[in-house]
């Protein structure tokens, strides 16, 4: 679905990162874990993930990594943007009891998604607890959002804020039923070895087309198939996947 964000307001949440608040042409629910592809140019899209829906506000955290995200980072109140979405998949949340422990695990820019996933959970009854990690203090967002949802731990690889290392450090697998996690692939990689029943990763690939139709987004399955991220995923069961 096609449809024009306008601008609501715009700030830095970290060395970086920028927060972007937006107005939808109509208010929707959305399942958490799901993205955008938001218009950068003429010809080009950039997927970024929701990181809160209110109505018909929506919230996108991203980082700049290039002249793409820069120029989203650079709009301003009343500004528009050409979106594509919502997208893919998400968190089965429904599928999650509220007996389960559940632990929501985020690195750098897989942070964003799993806040709405968070909100979405808790909403339904369902107590959580947020593993989120950064490189370092200046890097580290929505640290105070998250803990007013539940028990929050922040690690940095360098040690300067929360526990040094990565989200592995403070992971004690066998306190969860249910693992939802987002980040960079060898994080993902190492959480997939987890000795938790239920893992489901959110993969960030890159992306063109963002529909299914350009095969820039595939990741192996264990069979020798493949999946595309943006329109099978990004979600995934954990031993959906090769990474
Ligand atoms: Fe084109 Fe996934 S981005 S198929």
């Amino acid at each position: 679905m096609k449809q024009l964000l306008t601008v609501v307001s715009r700030r830095t949440v970290a060395q970086g990162a920028t927060e972007l608040v937006c107005r939808l042409e109509q208010p929707q629910v959305i399942a958490p874990g799901r993205f955008m592809h938001l218009r950068v140019g003429p010809l080009l899209r950039r997927p970024i993930s929701i990181a809160r829906v209110d109505h018909d506000l929506i919230t996108f955290l991203f980082k700049e990594i290039g002249q793409g995200t820069a120029e989203l980072a650079s709009l301003r109140p009343d500004d528009t943007i050409d979106a594509l979405g919502p997208l893919g998949n998400g968190f089965p949340i429904a599928a999650i009891h509220p007996t389960q422990r559940v632990v929501l695990v985020g690195g750098g820019i897989g942070v964003p998604p799993l806040y709405e996933t968070m909100r979405q959970l808790v909403a339904r009854g369902v107590t959580c607890e947020a593993i989120l990690g950064f490189d370092t203090a200046t890097s580290v967002f929505y640290e105070a959002e998250f803990q007013a949802l539940g028990k929050t731990t922040v690690t940095t690889v360098d040690g300067t804020h929360g526990i040094a290392g990565f989200v592995t450090a403070a992971l004690h697998p066998e306190s969860y039923d249910v693992l939802l996690a987002c980040g960079p692939e060898p994080m993902l990689k190492s959480l997939q070895q987890q000795p938790i029943e239920h893992k489901y990763l959110s993969i960030e690939n890159r992306m063109g087309c963002g529909i299914g139709a350009c095969f820039a987004c595939v990741c192996q399955t264990p069979t020798g198939g493949y999946v595309k991220t943006c329109s099978d995923g990004p979600v995934f069961r954990a031993e959906e996947v090769v990474l």
